[in-house]
């Protein structure tokens, strides 16, 4: 696991966002398939994305996954979709087909069964089960991760790459990527910001049992952590 720490959520964003293309030029022919969390915190980073570094992506070789997604349409606010289209995806230059959301609109467990189905069709899978490039998450305060939250840790070890669940706060259904599909990924980033952090940071960082995102961050074979000075604060 390497924790990489930045002065300001910006700085962090962008460092994070110069990995994943210091990545995708390592192989200039290689399609890139990388799936994205939702929340509050990614949306700096598209920003940035598509204002300071859309010249500097090849994006007919970047592949649009999500991690997890509320069961909203996507027009919904809380669609993590939503979110990324608005800020991102309708700025540059991609393609619809390399964009793949999941319905949230639809039955979640039929969507979860559809999306498992898609990624295993567009890229290699080891046991069964997808394998990204990239996966990169967040965390909750709660140490939840993608959407597999406290109590429901069974979902880190399911058989199924992808699963219908829900948000124990308010009940909201979710479809989420699997502990085993997170870590089967070449790599797992977290990118997370913020004084409310710090706490999870600090579980996160010294121990592997206190949590789904500390499960990750400790069973992942390649965990790169980036954080601000304001979440790293109790390290
Ligand atoms: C979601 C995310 C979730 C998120 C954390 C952190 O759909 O909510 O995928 O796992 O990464 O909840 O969210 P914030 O960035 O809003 O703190």
């Amino acid at each position: 696991m390497k924790l990489l720490k930045y002065k300001t959520a910006n700085e962090t964003a962008s460092a994070l966002i110069e990995r994943l293309l210091d990545l995708m030029s390592m192989d200039e022919k290689k399609k890139f398939h990388i799936a994205f969390s939702g929340g509050s915190t990614p949306a700096l980073m598209f920003d940035m994305w598509a204002n300071e570094y859309k010249d500097d992506t090849d994006w007919s070789r970047l592949y649009v996954y999500w991690v997890d997604e509320r069961c909203v349409p996507p027009e919904d606010s809380d669609s993590n979709y939503g979110l990324m289209k608005k800020l991102l995806l309708d700025q540059v230059p991609i393609s619809e087909n390399q964009i793949f959301r999941m319905r949230g609109e639809d039955d979640p467990a039929q969507e979860a069964k559809r999306y498992t189905a898609i990624t295993l069709e567009q890229m290699s899978e080891v046991n069964g089960f997808p394998k990204f490039d990239v996966v990169l998450l967040g965390a909750g305060d709660d140490g939840h991760t993608s959407s597999i939250f406290p109590g429901q840790e069974e979902l880190l070890t399911s058989q199924e790459p992808f699963v219908a669940c829900h948000n124990p706060y308010n009940g909201q259904e979710r479809i989420a990527m699997t502990g085993h599909t997170i870590i089967n990924a070449d790599l797992v980033v977290f990118l997370i910001t913020g004084e409310n952090k710090a706490d999870v940071v600090a579980d996160i960082y010294s121990s592997g049992d206190t949590g789904p995102a500390a499960y990750i961050a400790h069973h992942a074979s390649l965990v790169e952590i980036f954080i601000d000075d304001l979440a790293g604060n109790k390290l």
